[in-house]
């Protein structure tokens, strides 16, 4: 398998959730009531396994990499455009964290706010995996020999490796900071 491989494997369980999300979002506009939960769960794919593990392995290895080969003007540019798109999937990802707390606090106008955040992303996000998959990572493969490009696949497999041990890490972090302070008694 190429390096690039995995990457698209990925993109094809982004797609199937962000169709499933598209389906939810249907019945959210008929009923005007959303699961805050369901939301939750979105995100957390969102954040642990788009951003995180996929965008992680784009970033902190593919795009380092291709930073140090002489790409022609047009691969940079498709490049830092990548790297925007991530930023914006982010951004839109926590304020659409911000608009869930919000209505899950009894706010229901929020609820605009979460359909707009998940439409954004059901928009965009196709459009940065076909740009991916038919485009930047065909012509990425060109600065890499056979050998790069399995040394890479090779990280690839190993930054995955950790990406289970990161999550269930940070949550218990999380749980240890949330932990309200027993009182000394009296
Ligand atoms: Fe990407
Ligand atoms: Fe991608």
């Amino acid at each position: 398998m190429q390096a690039r491989g995995p990457l698209m494997i990925e993109h094809r369980l982004i797609e199937r959730m962000l169709a499933a999300v598209k389906g939810v979002l249907g019945k959210v506009q008929s009923e005007h009531t959303i699961d805050p939960v369901l939301v939750d769960k979105a995100v957390d794919f969102i954040r642990v396994y788009a951003d995180r593990t996929h965008h992680g392995k784009e970033e902190d290895i593919l795009f380092r990499k291709l930073d140090n080969k002489p790409l022609i003007a047009e691969d940079r540019r498709a490049m830092k455009e990548l790297i925007e798109e991530h930023v914006f999937g982010r951004k839109t990802t926590q304020a659409l964290v911000d608009a869930n707390h919000r209505y899950r606090n009894g706010d229901e106008a929020a609820l605009a706010d979460i359909v707009e955040k998940l439409q954004i992303l059901i928009e965009f996000y196709p459009k940065h995996i076909e740009k991916e998959d038919k485009v930047f990572f065909p012509s990425s493969r060109n600065y890499f020999t056979d050998e790069e490009d399995q040394a890479m696949l090779a990280e690839f497999r190993e930054f995955d490796r950790k990406m289970i041990h990161e999550k269930y890490k940070s949550l218990v972090e999380g749980l240890e900071m949330s932990r309200i302070p027993i009182s000394a008694g009296p």
